[in-house]
């Protein structure tokens, strides 16, 4: 159901029906693919997702103060909150048991009786469900313990299905929380076939490049906001970050960089004939990293919300830069952002490659990444968008 809404759109936005059903086609693709490495192994997504972890915090007194605000505007009885692209993993709950503590701790100093507290787990149907759930027990005991008696209940539900359509009944949202998704697109963009030797934007992607990446990003995004715009009630706060950039030049290395040094990694391998080129050649990363202005335009085209926050953070690639890293001590640690860049990208790598050369790809990546990082500052920008639903 989910995903035929979200094909629907699609098809509304495209010209011919021809071109309708390849979109479908492609999207679907998308949507079967993704998802981060499952389990709670060594290159599972909950072992290597300390990054986002990170971003996470640097980010939340927005989401507290945006969560805070909602509940002191409307003392609602029953709060609904939505985590979308919440993967599995230590980072998924995490978000959600914050915002929880933070309206207990204010209905308490209020004098108020507690909501009931609904949180809705949304990602791609693909993703490993099933270890969330098994960890939801534990969890839910030690948020009761953590908010202690006259705390409403919180109730779970899994909700699979793409961000880039209808999941979830009219005007039944209060909060919509997502951190590290939403650059990811609904689909590679159509058109990127001289994007030849690179796998996303870059300094030597032809204009046509930019272009299609931009414009499937604004086709994606505006139908985001659409929905979530039908699914939250007025006055309904949303809390985004994704990766992004500072810069208005989409081949900024803040956000092309990682994705280049893994193409130098396919490349070389072209080169010694462990890959063939034109596998290199039509492979390409469904992402797109904007900048403030381009978010800030799409949400003000839109017209449902109103802007409250719009933030730009960096987080370092070597997430222990100048700390101790208990894995390598203090030294730089290419291998290890080798390493969650496999847990995000495998699957889509494993689908287009084989599996057969990943544990290589991803060695060599690890070597450029090392050398790299032991020469220049390299960091990853955020943006985080805090908004209002009008009413
Ligand atoms: C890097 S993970 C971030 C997970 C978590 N929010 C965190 O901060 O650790 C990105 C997640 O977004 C999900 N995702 C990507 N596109 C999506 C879509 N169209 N709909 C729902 N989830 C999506 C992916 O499957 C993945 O689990």
């Amino acid at each position: 159901m989910v995903i035929n809404w979200a094909l629907s759109l699609n098809t509304i936005s495209s010209n011919s029906q021809i071109n309708a059903h390849y979109l479908r086609e492609r999207e679907m693709e998308v949507v079967q693919v993704l998802c981060m490495n499952g389990g709670t192994g060594e290159t599972s997504y909950a072992n290597n997702s300390l990054l986002q972890q990170k971003v996470i915090s640097m980010t939340k007194p927005i989401a507290e103060e945006a969560i805070a605000n909602l509940y002191c505007n409307t003392l609602p009885r029953s709060i609904a909150i939505a985590d979308l692209g919440c993967s599995s993993g230590p980072n998924t709950l995490l978000v959600v048991s914050e915002l929880i503590k933070e309206v207990d701790k204010l209905r308490q100093k209020l004098g108020h009786d507690s909501p009931e507290y609904q949180v809705y787990l949304n990602d791609l149907p693909g993703n490993d469900f099933n270890t969330i759930f098994k960890s939801l027990p534990s969890f839910q005991k030690e948020m009761s313990y953590q908010l202690g008696p006259g705390a409403g209940p919180c109730l779970f539900s899994g909700t699979p299905g793409s961000f880039y359509g209808r999941l979830f009944p009219s005007n039944c949202l209060h909060f919509v929380h997502s951190s590290y998704s939403l650059h990811w697109l609904s689909q590679v963009p159509e058109g990127l076939d001289n994007n030849k030797g690179n796998i996303y934007m870059a300094s030597t992607s032809p204009p046509c490049v930019f272009k299609a990446y931009y414009e499937q990003f604004q086709r994606d995004f505006s139908i985001f906001l659409k929905c979530r715009a039908e699914e939250l009630v007025a006055g309904g706060r949303m809390v985004l970050t994704l990766l992004g950039r500072r810069s208005e030049d989409p081949s900024s290395k803040e956000c092309c960089y990682i994705y280049e040094l893994m193409a130098m990694a396919l490349n070389d391998m072209v080169s010694e004939g462990l890959i063939e080129e034109d596998k290199v050649n039509s492979f390409n990363i469904p992402n797109y990293t904007p900048s403030p202005s381009e978010l800030k335009f799409e949400v003000l085209k839109g017209g449902d919300f109103s802007i409250e926050h719009l933030e730009v953070s960096e987080v370092n690639w070597n997430i222990y830069d100048g700390e101790f890293n208990p894995s390598n001590g203090f030294s730089n640690d290419g291998y290890g952002v080798a390493k969650y860049m496999r847990a995000v990208a495998e699957p889509l790598l494993v689908t287009h490659f084989g599996d057969a050369i990943i544990d290589e790809i991803f060695h060599r990546y690890g070597k450029i990444i090392d050398d790299r990082i032991s020469k220049e500052k390299t960091q990853f920008t955020n943006l985080t968008i805090s908004v209002t639903k009008k009413g």
